[in-house]
């Protein structure tokens, strides 16, 4: 497997978000990782999704390791604002991360 940076997991379970929202977030994650860049060489960025992350409420729910930090209501907005300041530019959204792994 080609080595990767960043992992990031979208719970699309059906308890934190209205509809499953989660789900389109999950597809638009590819998209933004495609078009930045982020889907191979050395700063390749892992997607995973989860039928829940134990958070339930608030979603969806985007989590970013190795930094261990969790996003809370992520809209396509937010996303967006995840890929390209965090995941490429590795500064955190720091007003929308409601956890971080101690
Ligand atoms: S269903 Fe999304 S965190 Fe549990």
């Amino acid at each position: 497997m080609e080595p990767y940076t960043r992992h990031v997991l979208v719970c699309t379970g059906g308890y934190c978000s209205r509809d499953r929202g989660g789900r389109a977030i999950y597809a638009r994650l590819a998209q933004l990782l495609e078009r930045e860049g982020l889907l191979f060489g050395p700063t390749r960025v892992k997607r995973s999704e989860a039928p829940c992350l134990g958070v339930c409420e608030g979603g969806p729910i985007v989590v970013v390791y190795p930094e261990g930090v969790w996003y809370a209501d992520v809209t396509p907005e937010l996303l967006e604002r995840i890929v390209v300041e965090h995941l490429k530019g590795g500064k955190e959204v720091t007003e929308a991360i409601f956890h971080r792994l101690a």
